[in-house]
Order: C-alpha cells, then structure tokens, then sequence
C-alpha cells in the first residue's frame, strides 16, 4: 500500500514560515514522525514550488498509488490546471490545509480543487495529514469511483 502526500508552494518553509500561522514544525520532522505512525505503509513526500512539477508528479503517481494527500497551498486558490489533474487521475486525494483558511482572507476561501477530492481537512494543523492518510488507509480496498456522482 504507497500513499502519496504533496505539498506545493512555499510548504518548504514550514517551522519558518509565519511560525503563529502555520507552527514551527518543519515537515520533514513530522514527516518522520508520520512513518513511524504508519509501518506497512509506503509512504512519499514531494513538496515543489512550481505548478508544472506538481502536475508532473500527480500524472505521474496519480494512477498508481492507493491515495495523495495534496496541500497545494496557493495553488488551490488558482489552478484549474491541478484542478483537472486531481479530476484525472484514479487515485482518491484528500485536500488539506494546515491552517483555517475560512478564517482568513476571501480569496482564499474558494479551492478548486475540493470539488475533485474525496475530501478536505482544513485547520487542524499538521495533524490533518496524518487524518487524512488514515482515511486514506481505510478507503484502499474500496476507493470511491470517481466517474459516478456521490450518494
Ligand atoms: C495553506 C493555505 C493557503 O491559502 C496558503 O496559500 C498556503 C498554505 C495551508 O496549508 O493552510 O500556502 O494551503
């Protein structure tokens, strides 16, 4: 069983990045963390700044992994390109974010990519990923079908 979990821009800088916002963890550490958490379960972290790479990467493993855990920070606010991306590929994704973006600023209460997902965790810090490869586990030997409506 791999899950795949991908970070996009400016995620790089977490446990420096606006510490009051988004905590002073680095993701690397808690990425250690998650593995332990989880023996039996292959897990890979991609974090990149560039929208075309994040694509790449979501073709790439996007047919062939059980579940993507995708922050794609700013991204999710503007790409219609990873929009379609997460719509095409067979792997269930959860969308996450660290921080409470319904708290925050208007444009970045609007994700376009919640729509493609199965789901998202939104403001439960770190601990969402962590939530989310979980329900990722759960859901692996019967992932939802994209193609049909949800009930
Ligand atoms: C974020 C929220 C986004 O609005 C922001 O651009 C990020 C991080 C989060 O995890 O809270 O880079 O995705």
């Amino acid at each position: 069983m791999k899950i795949l979990i991908v970070n996009g821009p400016n995620l790089n800088l977490l446990g420096r990045r606006e510490p009051n916002i988004y905590g002073n963890r680095s993701f690397e550490t808690f990425f250690d963390e998650l593995q332990a958490d989880f023996p039996g379960i292959e897990l890979e972290y991609f974090q990149s700044n560039h929208e075309g790479a994040l694509l790449d990467k979501l073709h790439d493993a996007g047919f062939m992994v059980n579940g993507i855990v995708l922050n794609a920070g700013a991204f999710t606010h503007s790409s219609i390109a990873l929009s379609d991306a997460v719509a095409a590929i067979t792997a269930p994704v959860v969308e996450v974010h660290i921080s409470n973006v319904h708290r925050r600023e208007a444009f970045r209460q609007h994700s376009f990519l919640a729509a493609q997902c199965v789901g998202s965790i939104i403001g439960l810090g770190l601990e969402g990923y962590r939530l989310a490869v979980r329900y990722l586990i759960s859901i692996a030997a019967a992932p939802p079908d994209k193609s049909s409506p949800p009930n």
